[in-house]
């Protein structure tokens, strides 16, 4: 049968989600609803049509007229709107959980609760609120280590740490009074230290298959300074570790990234079909759930996607058919490094509409175009993360020479940071963890 396959989003991550579809040697047919021009995609598909990808009657009218067989989500904000359920309602089976399942990533509180009613390890201290009552009390048990967080969907940006963006009690009940204000939940929560790294598995509802562990940076400047981003580079390691893992982390992260699948399935009586990904943090009294999404990560799928030896549709079929214990899921064991070039200002007031030339990207493999547009013949930047490169080697150090050499070779009004992935960066995240064990 042929494969008539939707991808929804047109980012660096669905960039890499529409070459590992590419390489299967199935029969098939690439589509993608996007929400820019993405021509590295364009190029890839039968059909690219930009279009509103949160409006689930749109997703299905389009599923329909490309006679889609499977759909892929690639962002959160299209499973927040029910895009999954639509699918799934038209008879398009779909990688992304339905919208009560992805309260996974859109509700704090309703993971900290399930996590809880289930007993599974990891979780911190933590109340959710919607006034002021009981959060000066709160803030006085978790003492200097706290994290508060709205709770739903902000683009990272609803997260505030004591320490970093948070330095007394005052500015933490300022700010919780901020989202009351807006008329917002939220989750107050321990803080914990350690060096936080993604663990994302496929789960067709009852069995995972896990993909390599990858560490993301989410500050926008070198030495982990500056705003949060969406992640302007990650690495991986060859053995599907991190240098600054031992076995039991890994261990760890993948019976919690388990337990929650059974949780899930127990708690609405449906499994979760798509992408589980926990962002962890692995301490000295154990790896610590920071938080889940409910689809691949960005940068980490540009990380791992590339990597995996096996059938992509045949891995998606697995997930969506509930057959993924008979699909072999296999990565390569190679060192990844990916860095975005993102625009001068990012993230708080970038530079768009700017003419990038990518023409000196030696290996346009490893070259994945997020938010670009063509104006005029003309490759320019869109305002958000540009484009990302992915180096590949043996080890971490020489995958970041040669991400390196071939990000700087993008030219535009643009920056990356140079550290990811470096010797001594990574050394730093080895020195840290030893510190606290
Ligand atoms: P989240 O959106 O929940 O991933 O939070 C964004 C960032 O805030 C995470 O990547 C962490 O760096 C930090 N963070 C969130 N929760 C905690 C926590 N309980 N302890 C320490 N850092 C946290
Ligand atoms: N890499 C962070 C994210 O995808 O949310």
């Amino acid at each position: 049968m042929k494969n008539n396959i939707l991808v929804i989003g047109s980012g660096a991550r669905e960039h890499a989600i529409v070459r590992a579809l590419d390489r299967s040697t199935q029969e098939k047919a690439i589509y993608c609803l996007a929400s820019n021009m993405n021509p590295g995609i364009a190029e890839l598909c039968t059909d690219f049509t930009v279009g509103n990808i949160n409006d689930p009657e749109i997703v299905v009218s389009f599923a329909k007229e490309t006679d889609a067989t499977l759909a892929i989500v690639g962002p959160e904000n299209p499973l927040a709107q029910g895009v999954a359920d639509a699918l799934w309602g038209a008879g398009v089976k779909t990688i992304g959980p339905k919208k009560d399942l992805a309260q996974l990533e859109t509700s704090k509180a309703f993971t900290r609760n399930l996590l809880k009613a289930y007993n599974i390890p990891g979780g911190p201290k933590y109340q959710t609120f919607d006034t002021l009552d009981g959060v000066a009390e709160f803030l006085n048990v978790l003492g200097e280590n706290y994290v508060v967080k709205y709770d739903g969907l902000a683009g990272g940006k609803g997260v505030k740490v004591a320490g970093d963006h948070l330095h007394t009690h005052d500015e933490a009940l300022a700010y919780c009074q901020e989202l009351v204000d807006s008329g917002g939940e939220f989750v107050i929560e321990e803080k914990f230290v350690g060096e936080e790294f993604s663990l994302m598995s496929f789960c067709d509802g009852d069995n995972l298959k896990h993909m390599p562990a990858v560490q993301d940076h989410k500050r926008a400047y070198e030495g982990d300074t500056g705003p949060n981003t969406g992640g302007m580079g990650t690495y991986s390691d060859a053995n599907h570790g991190l240098p600054f893992l031992n076995d039991d982390d890994i261990a760890e992260a993948h019976a919690i990234n388990i337990a929650t699948a059974k949780a899930l399935k127990d708690n609405f009586g449906e499994g979760y079909k798509g992408i589980l990904y926990g962002g962890f943090m692995a301490t000295a009294n154990g790896v610590k759930l920071i938080e889940y999404n409910a689809r691949f990560g960005d940068p980490e799928a540009m990380n791992v996607l590339p990597l995996l030896d096996s059938d992509f549709i045949e891995v998606c079929n697995g997930v969506t058919d509930g057959t993924l214990n008979n699909v072999e899921v296999k990565f390569r064991h190679k060192a990844t490094v990916c860095k975005y070039a993102v625009p001068e200002g990012y993230p708080d007031s970038p530079t768009k509409g700017e003419p990038i030339d990518v023409s000196k990207v030696k290996n346009l493999d490893g070259l994945f175009y997020a938010s670009v547009d063509i104006q005029n013949g003309q490759l320019v930047e869109a305002g958000s993360r540009t484009v990302a490169v992915v180096g590949m080697a043996e080890t971490i150090s020489d995958a970041e020479k040669i991400t390196e050499k071939e990000v700087s070779a993008v030219s535009g009004p643009l920056f990356h940071r140079k550290d990811i992935g470096t010797d001594d960066v990574v050394k730093k995240r080895v020195d840290h963890m030893n510190s606290l064990r």
